[in-house]
């Protein structure tokens, strides 16, 4: 029988990847389960872009634009007014999901051996994209004690090489929730003009930022040659199987090297395109109701882990996810347990083991990772399974 490629082998897995035989198994065994592990919005997508779609009388279905369908381009080159980023439609190209243009930003900035600096923890499909693309990440850890405060700029400059072609950012944070500010973003401007790098920023949780206000790296004039923008209409208008994001350059030779990349695919999936357009379309009233919703689940889950003993966390600004220190060795091993070993009324909840989001995977191994994206009533009766899991599970500091 023939071997695989030792790369294919070697890719980095999702860190919950190894969960899921075992909520397999929950569920096999009549169990429900609260998915707190997973950015899956339960948000319905605007229904004025599903009924676009189910209206659509194309009688064939042909390939689009490379670089995506001229009215979409246009159209979202205008929601970026709001973030002051002076755009021309042809510096936005679609993509296939933000995953894609994240793909594409890498092949079209780096070569083989060259380093990313990126704050961790990050967006654990990061690491796989860099194997993908024969490059190194290269760390810059943040803490929960600081609630994942970017680091000051001397420590990005410490890790910069010859090798370095790129600060990566995801701006607001998965899986931390933080929201870096204007100042921070003007202080690695500097960083990133001084030694003539890239900052690609992964700005696909824009539009959830609760109490401060979010700046776009698109705004910052002096960087407009060294920005590369990554975005999604994935958790923004919850659509994550139409599969649309857009890289948003106004590098004119990255461009061209992301349009080669995007002719060997062909286009971004034409349904996807119809129903992102209509999306954009009188967003903002979907994206204000989204945003409040979300704004409630947080604080649900912020005072629900405040009322649990020996549980670390914080506030986060932004996204709808948060990361808890649990009093447990080992949150793998805690979220394998809660899966196979208990229930209340037959429910149980799945979380995400923080080490994933870690390069050094020894990082993270007392944390997990919450995604809000229950509603309040559901997010509450998850929070007191926690609890209760905590209090039952032998190797937990928490006792009655
Ligand atoms: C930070 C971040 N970037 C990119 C993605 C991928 O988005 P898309 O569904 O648009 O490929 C995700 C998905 O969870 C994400 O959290």
């Amino acid at each position: 029988m023939p071997t695989g490629s030792q790369r294919g082998h070697d890719l980095n897995q999702s860190p919950i990847r190894g969960l899921v035989p075992y909520a397999r198994l929950a569920r096999e065994k009549g169990k429900d389960i609260y998915h707190l592990n997973i950015g899956q919005p339960d948000i319905p997508t605007p229904e004025s872009a599903l009924e676009k779609v189910r209206n659509e009388s194309d009688k064939i279905i042909k390939y689009g634009p490379s670089e995506g369908l001229p009215a979409l381009r246009s159209r979202v080159r205008d929601y970026y007014d709001k973030y002051q980023a002076e755009l021309d439609t042809e510096d936005v190209l679609v993509t296939t999901g933000a995953s894609e243009a994240i793909l594409f930003a890498l092949f079209a900035t780096c070569n083989a051996g060259d380093e990313i600096i990126i704050p961790e923890p990050f967006y654990a499909n990061y690491i796989g994209f860099a194997q993908v693309c024969s490059i190194s990440i290269i760390p810059v850890t943040t803490l929960l004690e600081e609630e994942f405060a970017l680091p000051e700029p001397a420590t990005f400059q410490k890790h910069i090489t010859p090798r370095t072609k790129a600060i990566f950012l995801c701006n607001p944070g998965n899986p931390t929730g933080q929201l870096y500010d204007k100042k921070q973003l003007e202080q690695l401007a500097e960083i990133v003009l001084q030694n003539d790098l890239f900052l690609i920023v992964d700005e696909v949780y824009r539009e959830f930022c609760y109490n401060k206000k979010f700046t776009s790296v698109l705004s910052i004039e002096s960087l407009s040659q060294q920005v590369i923008v990554i975005d999604s209409i994935s958790k923004l208008f919850s659509s994550c199987g139409a599969r649309i994001g857009f890289l948003i350059t106004k590098h004119h030779a990255i461009r061209q090297a992301v349009i080669k990349y995007a002719q060997l695919r062909l286009c971004p999936p034409y349904f996807g395109q119809i129903l992102a357009l209509a999306c954009y379309e009188d967003s903002e009233a979907y994206i204000s109701a989204a945003r409040a919703e979300y704004m409630k689940r947080r604080a649900v889950l912020y005072q629900g882990l405040q009322r649990i003993d020996g549980i670390q966390s914080y506030k986060p600004d932004a996204a709808f996810y948060n990361i808890a220190e649990l009093p447990v060795p080992d949150t793998m091993e805690f979220c394998k347990w809660m899966l196979t070993d208990f229930s209340l009324d037959n429910k149980t909840i799945m979380l995400a083991p923080a080490s994933g989001f870690y390069s050094n995977q020894t990082l993270g191994k007392k944390q997990v990772r919450i995604a809000y994206v229950l509603n309040q009533e559901e997010l509450q009766d998850a929070l007191h399974i926690l609890h209760q899991g905590l209090l039952a599970y032998p190797h937990s500091t928490l006792k009655l």
